[in-house]
C-alpha cells in the first residue's frame, strides 16, 4: 500500500457528523468553508440511534425553572447552574430551528406531542416516535449534502490533532488533524483554521453498551494528547434498559417506555422499584440502573423484565413502532411478553473541558456534544438533555468562530505523516485480545458499583496494556482498530484515575468504600502533565508519529 499522504485545506474542520457536528456545520456554512469527517456514514454516531427525543420546554404548563430544577437534581450537586440555565433556555429555539430545517416532530392537535422520561417532573421530551435521532440526522445530513460550502467525508478516522507548538516552530494552536482514510489505508493531512471535535462519547470502553461502534472516546483522547484538560470522567452513565437477547446487538429500550407506564419486574413477576425510590421506574437513571444491578446480583438473574402488556396494543405500536418491531424479530411480542432488559454503558457525562461556547484549552480547538464537559450534566445526565446540549453548543461554537473568521492567520506548513519507521503488522491478534480484555475488566471493575480495590486492579492492568500498545504503535502502521484501542486505553485510564480520586458516592460514581456524599461537590479535573508517566510517553505524544 502506498504511504503517500494527501492534503486538504478548509476553514473549519469538524471531526464528527452526529447531531453536534452537523448542526455546527450548517450554522457555519454561510460564512466559511466547512469539512465534516465521519468514521463510517451518518449511522456511525449515537445521534442516529437516539430514541426518546430532545428535552425542551415547549408546553405553557411547563417552565424553565422546572427543567432547570430537574437537571440540577439529576446532576447531584455537580451541574454548573449558569450553564444549566443557559442551555435549558436555548431549548425552544433549538426545536424551532430543527422544525425550520424540516424535522417533523410528533404532534397532538396543534401542539407538539411530549413524552416523559425519568427525572423529568413534566412531559417535555419532543420526539419523532421512538426514532428521533434518525429523523434528525437524516434531515440535517440531507441539508449538509446540499450545501456547496460543506464537504462531508465518510470513512475517515482522525488519529491526532495537529498542535503547532509540538511541531516546534509556533505558539500552541490547533491547525488540523492527521486522518486515516479507511478505504485507502493512507494517512491524510486535514489543515484548517479552526477544529471542532464532535466525536461523541466513550461508552465502548465497556463490554456492554447501547452505543454504536464509533463511541471509542477518540475526541477525548486526542484533546488530552494535544494538551487539554478533561473533567468528570468517572461519571459514565449506564442506561437501565438495554434489550437482553443474544441476537439483539446493542439495542436500547427507550426510557420513554417507562415514561409511558412500563413497569420493571423480577423474573417471578414481582415489581421492585418501590424498594429503591418513591419515583419508582421514573427515578433518575443512576438509581434505576443501580437498583436493577442490585436485584440481578441478589437473586442471580441474567436480566430483569420491562412489562408494557397493560398498555393497549395500538398505543404501543404508534408510540414505539421500532422497539416493537425489533422485539418481534426476536420472537418477543411486547403487547403480551415482558421485555428482557439489562443496564449497559450509555453516556459519557465527563469529557473535554470547554467554556460557554465550546472553546477548549488549546487555541482554535472547540469541543461540542458528548465529547465535551460543559457543566450541564454534573454527576448524572438528565434524560434527553444530551441532544439539547448538542444543538445549543453547536450553534454557540459556530457563532464564536464566525466572529473570528476575519482575523488574519498564517497557514504554516504541516509535515506529512511519518511512516518511515513502521511496517505492516503481522500480529493483529494483540489488538483484538487487548480490546476484549480492556472492555471486560472495565465492566467488571469500573462499572455500576465500584470499590477502590477493583479500581486499583483495573489501573494495574491498564498500565500493562499501555506498555504493549505503546510498543505496537511504535512498530506498526496505524489501522482503525489500533487507533481506537489506543484511544480506549487513554480514556479507560482517565476514567479509573478520576474514579480513584473521588472519595465519595455521588451520582453515577457509586463506590462501596465511600457510600456517603462528601460535604462539598467538586469536579474532578485532570490536566495533561499532572499524571505520572501515562500520556507523556514520547511515542504516544508525537504529533505525526
Ligand atoms: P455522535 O452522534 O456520537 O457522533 C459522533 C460522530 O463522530 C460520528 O459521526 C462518528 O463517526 C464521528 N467520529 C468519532 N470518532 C471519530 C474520529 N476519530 N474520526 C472521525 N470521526 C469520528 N440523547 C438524548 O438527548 N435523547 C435521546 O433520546 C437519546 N437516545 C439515545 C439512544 C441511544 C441508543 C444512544 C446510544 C444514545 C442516546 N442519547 C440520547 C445520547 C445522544 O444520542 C448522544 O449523546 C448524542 O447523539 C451525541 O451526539 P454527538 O454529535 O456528540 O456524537
Ligand atoms: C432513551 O430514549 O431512553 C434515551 C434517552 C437519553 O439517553 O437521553
Amino acid at each position: 500500500m502506498s504511504a503517500m499522504s494527501q492534503r486538504f485545506n478548509t476553514d473549519v474542520l469538524i471531526i464528527g457528523g452526529g447531531a453536534a457536528g452537523l448542526s455546527a456545520a450548517l450554522a457555519l456554512a454561510q460564512h466559511a468553508r466547512v469539512t465534516v469527517l465521519c468514521k463510517g456514514d451518518i449511522t456511525s454516531g449515537s445521534s442516529h440511534w437516539a430514541q426518546g427525543g430532545v428535552a425542551a420546554v415547549t408546553d405553557p404548563e411547563d417552565s424553565f425553572e422546572s427543567h432547570i430544577a430537574d437537571t440540577l437534581d439529576a446532576g447531584a450537586g455537580l451541574c454548573d447552574p449558569e450553564v444549566v440555565r443557559a442551555t435549558v433556555s436555548g431549548g425552544p429555539d433549538a426545536i424551532a430551528k430543527l422544525t425550520e430545517r424540516g424535522v417533523v416532530f410528533d404532534t397532538e392537535g396543534n401542539a407538539l406531542h411530549l413524552t416523559r422520561e425519568g427525572g423529568h417532573s413534566h412531559r417535555r421530551v419532543v420526539h419523532v416516535a421512538d426514532a428521533t435521532g434518525k429523523a434528525i440526522t437524516q434531515t440535517l445530513t440531507d441539508q449538509v449534502l446540499d450545501n456547496g460550502n460543506i464537504e462531508l467525508f465518510n470513512d475517515r478516522v482522525a488519529i491526532d490533532l495537529i498542535n503547532l507548538s509540538t511541531l516546534g516552530r509556533h505558539h500552541s494552536r490547533c491547525a488540523g488533524a492527521y486522518v486515516l482514510n479507511r478505504t485507502t489505508g493512507r494517512v491524510e493531512v486535514f489543515q484548517s483554521r479552526f477544529v471542532i471535535l464532535a466525536t461523541g462519547g466513550a461508552s465502548k470502553v465497556y463490554l456492554y453498551t447501547s452505543n454504536p461502534d464509533s463511541s471509542t472516546g477518540d475526541g477525548i483522547a486526542m484533546a488530552w494528547r494535544a494538551g487539554c484538560r478533561v473533567a468528570n470522567m468517572e461519571f459514565n452513565q449506564f442506561h437501565p434498559t438495554c434489550l437482553y437477547h443474544p441476537h439483539a446487538g446493542s439495542f436500547l429500550i427507550s426510557e420513554a417506555v417507562r415514561g409511558e407506564g412500563g413497569i420493571l419486574r423480577l423474573p417471578n413477576g414481582q415489581r421492585f422499584m418501590q424498594r429503591f425510590d418513591e419515583r419508582l421506574e421514573l427515578a433518575p437513571r443512576d438509581i434505576v440502573a443501580r437498583a436493577i444491578d442490585h436485584e440481578m446480583k441478589r437473586i442471580g438473574a441474567d436480566c430483569v423484565y420491562l412489562d408494557v402488556s397493560h398498555l393497549s396494543a395500538s398505543f404501543i405500536h404508534s408510540h414505539f413502532p421500532n422497539i416493537a418491531q425489533k422485539c418481534a424479530e426476536l420472537g418477543i411480542d411486547v403487547t403480551k411478553d415482558p421485555i428482557p432488559v439489562v443496564p449497559a454503558a450509555h453516556y459519557t457525562c465527563g469529557g473535554v473541558v470547554v467554556d460557554d461556547c465550546g472553546r477548549t484549552d488549546l487555541a482554535n480547538l472547540y469541543a461540542i456534544g458528548e465529547v465535551s464537559c460543559t457543566g450541564l450534566h454534573g454527576a448524572n445526565r438528565l434524560a434527553s438533555n444530551s441532544l439539547l446540549e448538542c444543538f445549543v453548543y453547536g450553534a454557540r461554537a459556530a457563532e464564536k468562530i464566525i466572529g473570528l473568521l476575519d482575523k488574519p492567520q498564517t497557514a504554516p506548513y504541516i509535515p506529512k505523516w511519518d511512516e518511515s519507521k513502521v511496517t505492516d503488522s503481522d500480529e493483529s491478534v494483540i489488538i483484538a485480545h487487548n480490546w476484549d480484555e480492556l472492555r471486560r475488566f472495565m465492566w467488571d471493575y469500573v462499572g455500576i458499583v465500584r470499590t477502590d480495590k477493583r479500581l486499583m486492579r483495573a489501573h494495574r492492568r491498564i498500565e500493562l496494556l499501555k506498555q504493549e500498545i505503546q510498543d505496537y504503535y511504535a512498530t506498526y502502521r496505524v489501522t482503525n482498530d489500533l487507533i481506537e484501542l489506543r484511544n480506549l486505553l487513554h480514556v479507560a485510564d482517565l476514567i479509573v484515575r478520576s474514579a480513584l480520586k473521588r472519595k465519595e458516592s455521588r451520582g453515577l460514581n457509586y463506590n462501596m468504600d465511600y457510600p456517603e456524599l462528601a460535604p462539598q461537590a467538586i469536579d474532578t479535573i485532570l490536566a495533561p502533565g499532572s499524571l505520572d508517566s501515562m500520556m507523556l510517553d514520547p511515542v504516544l505524544q508525537q504529533p505525526n508519529r
